[in-house]
């Protein structure tokens, strides 16, 4: 999945005037994913509307096509699925190139775990480093079976099971790619597949799998552990989907208009799940300004449209215990933290060094370069505040093939005094196309 040139695209993000308008925000990632497994799933036509067209979803539906799904975008921008049915797939006739995708990787690992085909799975050289052990461990208990390069990575080969036997799984890692690895793999499984899920993560894969209707329990206990349950051999249904836009991406212009004094800002359509929205938490702790408007329901899950005023804020300790429901949005949390009064002190975040890149080395590595003082943690960072002074600037910031890291630091070079250079804003196609544009449509960029 290399649709973007062979060099790296530098680009250089200056001090910007206040950001203002409306905004919207591409179609939440998760949710996309997820959209196409499922309705690649289910026997008939389902329709995607808001589908998230970013390379890593790209991904997943020429995976779900090699695998004998028929997936059409029309005219207007809706993608239409005809699926094949549980326990349907086709045999991939070649290897599937996952790119940067941790979750197109680890989710269809689950979907082929439990069929009796073999494929095999190769991504760049980021996502080859990724640890794939949490996911081939569970996976091989339903009898799936794997032939992976050294560190459970990739390139890899596996060989699903049918029947796979269902599994009974305590999460040892807070991760919503684990747990849906493990539901999908169980769909065509006979009987009971039961998680214990510690650390709740985000539950798109549960709402949406009752959605298409799986036989699925959630019962919370009262220290807070969630156990999934799921009747294996489910039949689902087609469904008309509309994905509500991504918190994860909206994350950046949030920032933003946080830190650029004067900026006013309205994101609208963002996707607000519990499971998902902790930055908005941290923020307002923080002393941000947010309010959300028009508070919905779109597809199941929560959305609203998020007035962002500009606010002096100040520095945080944050409960680890939080980073689940903000894991993709610490990069541009820490560069909100080098804005704010005071120091900031984040813990708990082994889980950031196994991301598209190790986010704590690249994002200390990146503030240190740009003038923040910052001291790094085995599992988090310490960030001295400028106290809302403009940040140094320079650069160019290594971003590793990691798209959150390159538009954490496009937003610190709207706050700095000579600008910030990324080394490469490629991989910010994995996720956010149109990112720069939606910058520039609120002012932010020349
Ligand atoms: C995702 C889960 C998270 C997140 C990733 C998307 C998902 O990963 O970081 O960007 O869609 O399930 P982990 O499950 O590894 O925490």
């Amino acid at each position: 999945m290399t649709a973007h040139s062979d060099q790296p695209e530098p680009m250089t993000f200056t001090p910007a005037p206040p950001l203002s308008g409306h905004a919207a925000v591409p179609g939440d990632k998760s949710i996309s994913h997820r959209s196409l497994m499922l309705s690649a799933l289910a026997v008939g036509e389902s329709r995607v509307e808001g589908l998230l067209e970013g390379e890593d979803v790209l991904a997943t539906a020429a995976a779900m096509r090699a695998m004998g799904a028929d997936i059409e975008r029309d005219a207007d921008g809706i993608w239409h699925v005809h699926g094949v049915g549980v326990g349907g797939l086709l045999q991939p006739q070649t290897a599937l190139d996952m790119g940067n995708s941790g979750t197109s990787t680890r989710l269809l690992m689950g979907l082929v775990a439990s069929h009796a085909i073999t494929a095999t799975f190769t991504g760049d050289a980021s996502l080859s480093k990724r640890p794939m052990a949490r996911v081939t461990e569970p996976l091989s208990r339903m009898g799936a079976s794997f032939t992976a390069s050294p560190g459970d990575r990739l390139p890899l080969t596996m060989r699903g099971a049918c029947p796979a036997v269902p599994l009974d799984y305590r999460l040892p890692v807070a991760s919503a790619q684990v747990k849906s690895a493990i539901l999908l793999a169980g769909l065509n499984a006979p009987g009971i597949t039961r998680i214990v899920e510690p650390v709740p993560t985000r539950d798109h894969s549960e709402r949406m799998l009752k959605g298409f209707g799986a036989e699925l329990e959630v019962a919370v206990e009262g220290d807070g552990t969630r156990i999934i349950t799921l009747t294996g051999e489910a039949e689902l249904k087609p469904q008309s989907i509309i994905v509500p836009g991504d918190p994860s991406s909206a994350a950046f212009p949030m920032v933003a208009a946080l830190l650029v004094p004067g900026s006013r800002v309205t994101i609208a359509n963002v996707g607000l799940n519990t499971t998902r929205a902790g930055l908005i938490d941290l923020l307002r702790e923080m002393g941000g300004d947010i309010v959300v408007e028009n508070p919905r329901e779109v597809g199941g899950e929560p959305v609203g449209d998020l007035l962002v005023t500009a606010s002096a804020l100040k520095g945080v300790e944050p409960d680890p215990a939080r980073a689940p429901s903000m894991i993709d949005e610490y990069p541009v949390a820490f560069v909100a933290a080098a804005l704010a009064e005071g120091r900031s002190i984040f813990r708990g975040l082994e889980e950031l060094r196994v991301k598209e890149s190790d986010r704590i080395a690249t994002m200390a590595a990146g503030l240190r370069a740009i003038g923040v003082a910052v001291e790094e943690l085995e599992d988090g960072i310490v960030i001295e505040g400028s106290g809302g002074a403009p940040l140094a600037g320079g650069g160019p910031v290594a971003t590793k093939l990691d798209h959150r890291i390159a538009m954490s630091f496009a937003v610190a070079g709207l706050v700095s005094r000579d600008g910030v250079t990324i080394d490469d804003m490629r991989p910010v196609a994995t996720s956010f196309p149109g990112f720069t544009a939606l910058l520039r449509s609120l002012g932010a960029l020349p």
